[in-house]
Order: C-alpha cells, then sequence, then structure tokens
C-alpha cells in the first residue's frame, strides 16, 4: 500500500501505521495463534442463529447497555467460577469485541495519556497496540521461565496497569509460578497499579498440573480478567469478554456503552443457548482430543533437533510452543527460509521489546491437521537443523 504522506497522518497514526504490525494472515501449517475453523459445527450454529433471529423482537436490535445479553453472562459466570477459579457474580462481566477492545477499554478507563503500562517482553503485539493507540507509555519487563520478572530498574517506572499472560505467557509460553503470582500482586499493590490478566488459551491445558487464574488470588480487587471465544469458536465471531472488579461495573458499562456502542444481541443469544446446551463443552473436547494429537506429533518431529540449548517452552497449553534456539542464531532468517518451504513460523526475536537475548521459532499447531503436521514436521525439524555444526 502507498505511504501516506508525511503530516497526513497523526504522529499516533504513523506509530500504529508502523509499530508492532501484524504479519498478514497467512493460514499455513505452523502459523501460531490459529485454531481449526473447519471443526465447528456450522449447521448446528446456523440452526442455533436462524432460531434466535426469528424469535427476535426489537429490542434485540438495539444497542445494549447492561454488558451484553444476561443469559451468555451468566454461562460465561459460571464457567470462570468452575474451570478457572475466577471469583465473580454475572454482573461483573462485559461483553466485548474481543481482547482487543477489553484492553483499549481498560487502557481508557483506568490510565490518563503518558502513564505507564508494564508490558512483557517479549510481548503480544496485539496489547501493545493497543496500549500505543490509548496514549501510554510501555514500558517493557522481561519474562523468564517463572514469568514476568520485574526488578528494581522496572520500579523506577512506575506503572499504573501491568499487562500479563501469566497462565501461558505469549509468546514463550512461561506459566507463571504461584510465588511470582503473589510476587506481582503485592508489586502492582505497592504501586496501587491495576493488572491487566489476558487469558487467552487456557482452554487448552494438556499436561502439567491445572493452573487457576490470577484474579483467584486478587484479595484486593484490582485484577481485571479477559478471555476470548476466538480459539473455541471462530475469531471473526468477535466476542470476547472482560470481567471487571464490582466497584468498576457501573462505570465501565456506561463508558462501554458510550464508547463502544455494543449489540448483536441475536448473535449473543445464540452462542448463550451454544453454551447452555452443553455444545461449547462438546466442542472444546472435541478440539482438545484432536490439538493434543496435534501437539504430540510436532513435539516427536521436533526432536531429533533438541540439545542443551535447543529446547521446547510452553507446550503445556495453547495451540503453539516456542523452540528455543542459542543466542547467535539469526531467527528472522531462519523463519523466511522455512517459509518458502510454505510454512509459517515466527521469529521469537520479533516479539522482543526490548531485549535481545531471546531467538527461536514460535510454532502453532492449531491449524493445520494431524497429516499436515505429520507431513511437515520432519521438513520443519530438517530446516532447524541446517542453521549450523552442532550446537
Ligand atoms: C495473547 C493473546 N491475547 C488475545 C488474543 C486474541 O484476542 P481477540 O481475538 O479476542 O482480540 C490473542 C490472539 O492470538 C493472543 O495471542
Amino acid at each position: 500500500a502507498p505511504t501516506p504522506a508525511p503530516g497526513r497522518l497523526s504522529a499516533r497514526g504513523q506509530a500504529l501505521a508502523t509499530t508492532f504490525c501484524a504479519t498478514q494472515l497467512e493460514v499455513q501449517p505452523f502459523t501460531p495463534g490459529i485454531a481449526d475453523f473447519s471443526a465447528f459445527p456450522l449447521t448446528l450454529w446456523q440452526r442455533l442463529q436462524n432460531k434466535h433471529w426469528r424469535m427476535t423482537y426489537p429490542d434485540m436490535l438495539d444497542y445494549n447497555d447492561s454488558g451484553g445479553y444476561a443469559p451468555l453472562r451468566r454461562a460465561i459466570a459460571d464457567y470462570l467460577r468452575v474451570f478457572r477459579s475466577v471469583q465473580l457474580d454475572a454482573d461483573q462481566v462485559i461483553v466485548t469485541t474481543g481482547t482487543q477492545q477489553s484492553l483499549e477499554l481498560c487502557a481508557r478507563l483506568l490510565a490518563d495519556h503518558g502513564d505507564t503500562v508494564w508490558v512483557e517482553d517479549p510481548a503480544y503485539w496485539g496489547a501493545a497496540k493497543a496500549f500505543m493507540a490509548t496514549g501510554l507509555s510501555i514500558h517493557p519487563v522481561p519474562v523468564d521461565d517463572e514469568g514476568i520478572h520485574p526488578g528494581a530498574a522496572d520500579n523506577a517506572h512506575p506503572p499504573r496497569l501491568i499487562y500479563l499472560t501469566p497462565s501461558h505467557q505469549y509468546p514463550t509460553g512461561a506459566v507463571m509460578s504461584l510465588a511470582r503470582r503473589h510476587q506481582l500482586l503485592s508489586t502492582a499493590r505497592a504501586h496501587g497499579a491495576w493488572v491487566l490478566e489476558d487469558d487467552y488459551d487456557s482452554e487448552y491445558r494438556f499436561s502439567g498440573p491445572p493452573i487457576s487464574s490470577l484474579e483467584g488470588l486478587d484479595v484486593d480487587g484490582r485484577v481485571l480478567y479477559m478471555g476470548t471465544f476466538s480459539k473455541v469458536l471462530y475469531p471473526g465471531i468477535k466476542l470476547g469478554y472482560l470481567i471487571v472488579p464490582k466497584p468498576l461495573v457501573v462505570a465501565f458499562k456506561q463508558a462501554h456503552y458510550d464508547l463502544n456502542r455494543p449489540g448483536q444481541m441475536p448473535l449473543q443469544a445464540a452462542l448463550a443457548e451454544f453454551i447452555e446446551m452443553g455444545h461449547f463443552s462438546s466442542a472444546l473436547r472435541r478440539a482438545r482430543q484432536s490439538y493434543g494429537e496435534r501437539r504430540a506429533a510436532l513435539l516427536e518431529a521436533l526432536k531429533p533437533v533438541l540439545t542443551q540449548d535447543t529446547f521446547i517452552s510452553g507446550a503445556e497449553q495453547g495451540l503453539h510452543l516456542c523452540l528455543r534456539l542459542p543466542a547467535q542464531v539469526d531467527d528472522q532468517a531462519l523463519a523466511q527460509r522455512i517459509a518458502q518451504q510454505g510454512l509459517t513460523v515466527r521469529p521469537l526475536s520479533a516479539y522482543c521489546l526490548a531485549r535481545h537475548d531471546l531467538k527461536g521459532l514460535v510454532i502453532g499447531y492449531g491449524y493445520a491437521p494431524l497429516s499436515e503436521i505429520q507431513r511437515c514436521g520432519p521438513v520443519l525439524a530438517a530446516a532447524v537443523r541446517q542453521i549450523g555444526p552442532p550446537r
């Protein structure tokens, strides 16, 4: 696309158009972050949608100022209470168009222009972009094997918000330890900061003990929890949820209404019934089984390349894992070479905000069917093996 002439965009617009830009959607084997939408029960979904459109009464076509369709909010609350140990009433659920909108709402309501937000380094680009768009100052905080790890240098940049993916850090896959969770909450308390927990893929846990939400440990109501239907249903459904502490509920609902004019009530009603009738749990069960097999095939294919300094992180959960590589490897060039074989992996260094010590490949196993993973896994492994002499 032609670059806009200087001055046509605002400084913020210029930054938004050029920084943390998602690469074009390439749906090929190993593209991270993409689920297999072909498994979605379309016929059933169509039937439910038709039913709810037939039953739609005029109110359902209006904007909605209550945080979303009440039965859907109840269904989300029941699910989160049982499966994610989130402490909530349905009244605290705000249905959004996904994590992006949840993040922007939090940034607009809880921070002022120029306030500091701590963001994990490496980071989820979508979050960094939402904070840029809302005029916050991003302070990258390094992630290690136990999750985000703020030190004295970070405390010198007191945060107003702390954004993190504690259950499965995006993209390294690190699971935040219990000790680190308690530390983080007390650091947030010391700074008077809000914590934004992005629990984007906890529906898929394949090994290791179950992990509860960080919100479940929060005793003073400073964690805002967000999730999405993008990974279990399909991204284009554009539905997610934000759980806000009770004292913020009224302000968030009002601002959501004023800023976003939410609606889509017939769609929300169809989804509520999809969950209530057990179709969501069945879809999840089938998806877990299928992604589990794909994950196992990918792990098997990568076995021959593993050494002391080429190892896998974050494979216990989600739809991607991270193959960590020695610091001297050019992971961007490697990802490009792999792309020439019709496979998409993302270089870990491309997610880094301020650090230069992380190299690796972020590899998804959600999109491609098992047979494709079995066929392409060895191709991927062969490309990795070519990076140099024995490491
Ligand atoms: C860390 C993280 N959060 C959220 C999302 C997606 O959220 P949504 O589609 O609801 O905006 C993604 C998508 O890949 C993600 O990687």
